[in-house]
């Protein structure tokens, strides 16, 4: 069965409560479910820390066995070399995922320190983004 992990940054734990006109209404505990129900030939497991360190042990913990990481790495996104360096450290291929279209927001947000260790980048699509790179990791696995 193949393996996947959708790992969270900061402050996406308050996903539905959190600038709704941004991020929408639903928590991701809501949305995860119906994400797993959609794809049950996958193994889904999900972690969202708002600690970076937290985020990278979780990474190295899974990046060389799982099939693929889904990642939301939140502001980290624009500010973390040690997200990129151990992006670029794994075997298992991450695809970076925002739920905001980064690009029409403020000009901070459209550099990525990560994009260029991942595999691909989705973004703007609302909690779809995250349904789109588990489409992505079965299609190119
Ligand atoms: C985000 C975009 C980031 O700029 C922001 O800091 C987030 C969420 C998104 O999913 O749209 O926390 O990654």
């Amino acid at each position: 069965m193949m393996k996947i992990l959708i790992l969270n940054g900061p402050n996406l734990n308050l996903l539905g409560r959190r600038e709704p006109g941004i991020y929408g209404s639903s928590s991701f505990d809501d949305y995860l479910p119906r994400l797993r129900e959609r794809y049950p030939e996958v193994e889904i497991a999900y972690f969202q820390s708002n600690v970076e360190g937290e985020m990278i042990n979780k990474m190295q913990e899974v990046g060389f066995s799982y099939d693929g990481i889904v990642l939301n790495a939140g502001a980290y996104t624009h500010t973390s070399i040690a997200l990129q360096d151990c992006i670029r450290s794994l075997k298992t291929p991450v695809i970076e995922v925002h739920i905001s279209n980064v690009h029409t927001r403020e000009e901070f947000r459209h550099k990525s320190m990560i994009s260029c260790a991942c595999r691909g980048v989705i973004c703007g699509f609302g909690l779809d983004s995250y349904r789109l790179a588990v489409e992505a990791l079965i299609v190119n696995s």
